[in-house]
């Protein structure tokens, strides 16, 4: 059986990837404090996967508890990291605990790592740590800017601390995801993103807003140096950046034992303007938003996408679905949302 430790299990990226493990023959093992994912995803979880999910609710930044998994769950074969605070608005108002949760998880996962035996990780970092890059797309040779706001700063760290830890000759062997815009949901409408008030990010935004749940979508901005003046991302379907997970898992285990780093940016290689992002959603759902053209936001960066070769010929990895589905499937993630009765929490 091959067990994967998936910190950060319940949350939006983490539990789209658990289900892609399920499939692709992987164990994976919960680990999550429910800060910010809700416990039904669990049943969403197990009815999707139809097996029984090992689930450990606790904080990564307690290495007692964290040891107890390993103890317990025995023959694992390695860890995806996910578990940490993701909000950059957030990050900015309250810095500590960013730096607290952010960087203490993974250094405590990695001092239990070690204490196991165990070499395999993956870790969940942002194209964020490419701060406005001179030049697009970006490919993971690209160098990094001072980092905007201390979530930014935490991504930073935790890449730097693993590459000291390999540099170290330290026993690891770590895959770095740098995620563009991850958006949309499991097409089932089982499970998705599950916003905490009212939302920083696009697409939650805007299903919020066609629901009725929000007035009107403020679209950041009209007057950037782009084809329509509002910012360009690249935005990736959270399936297919679930399945790159599997993807890099399976590449690990079959590297020589040398520690090392690898990062992967993963996206789709294509820039959208966030008004190109409006009108598919409209388009694709047969409706129309409410929005206006406002200010910018402050630490928005211009525009930013990905080169994403080297996940190809890496790993054999690529997006597969297009904006259209991340758009569809989010407002079917809405709709269902609405029927069990989430309303509005802010
Ligand atoms: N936007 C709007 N209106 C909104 C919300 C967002 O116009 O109500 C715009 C933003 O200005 C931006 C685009 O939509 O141009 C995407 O914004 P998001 O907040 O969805 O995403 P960001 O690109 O700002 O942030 C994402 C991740 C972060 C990560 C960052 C790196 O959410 O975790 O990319 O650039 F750090």
């Amino acid at each position: 059986m091959k067990k994967v430790i998936v910190t950060g299990g319940a949350g939006f990226i983490g539990s789209h990837t658990v289900v892609e493990l399920f499939e692709a023959g992987y164990t994976p093992v919960v680990v999550d404090d429910f800060s910010n994912s809700h416990r039904s995803v669990l049943d969403a979880l197990r009815a999707l996967t139809s097996a029984d999910l090992a689930v450990y609710d606790l904080d990564c930044t307690d290495a007692e508890k964290l040891a107890e998994v390993f103890r317990d769950d025995g023959h694992i074969c390695g860890a995806i990291h996910f578990a940490a605070y993701k909000s950059v608005v957030e990050s900015v108002r309250a810095p500590r605990k960013y730096y607290a949760n952010n960087i203490g998880s993974l250094v405590t996962l990695l001092g239990v790592m070690q204490e196991f035996g165990l070499e395999n990780l993956v870790f969940s970092s942002s194209c964020t740590v490419y701060g406005q890059p001179d030049a697009l797309p970006v490919t993971e040779a690209t160098p990094l800017q001072r980092a905007q706001s201390p979530y930014g700063f935490t991504k930073q760290v935790c890449e730097q601390l693993i590459d000291d830890l390999v540099d170290a000759k330290s026993p690891l062997r770590a895959v770095t995801l740098r995620y563009f815009n991850p958006i949309g949901a499991h097409p089932s409408g089982q499970i998705g993103e599950l916003p905490i008030g009212v939302p920083d990010n696009l697409v939650p935004y805007i299903t919020q807003t066609a629901a009725g749940l929000r007035e009107t979508l403020t679209v950041f901005g009209g007057d950037y140096a782009t084809p329509d003046g509002s910012c360009v991302r690249d935005y990736i379907h959270v399936v297919d950046l679930a399945k790159a997970h599997v993807k890099a898992l399976d590449w690990i285990t079959t590297q020589k034992s040398e520690p090392f780093n690898e990062v992967f940016n993963l996206g789709t290689g294509e820039g959208v303007s966030v008004l190109e992002a409006v009108r598919t959603f409209e388009a694709v759902n047969d409706l129309k938003l409410n929005y206006t053209v406002g200010a910018r936001r402050p630490g928005d960066v211009e525009k930013i996408y990905a080169n994403v070769d080297k996940a190809r010929d890496v790993l054999g990895w690529r997006a597969e679905l297009r904006l259209g589905d991340a758009m569809r499937d989010a407002w079917n993630w809405q709709t269902t949302l609405a029927q069990r009765g989430f309303a509005k929490q802010r």
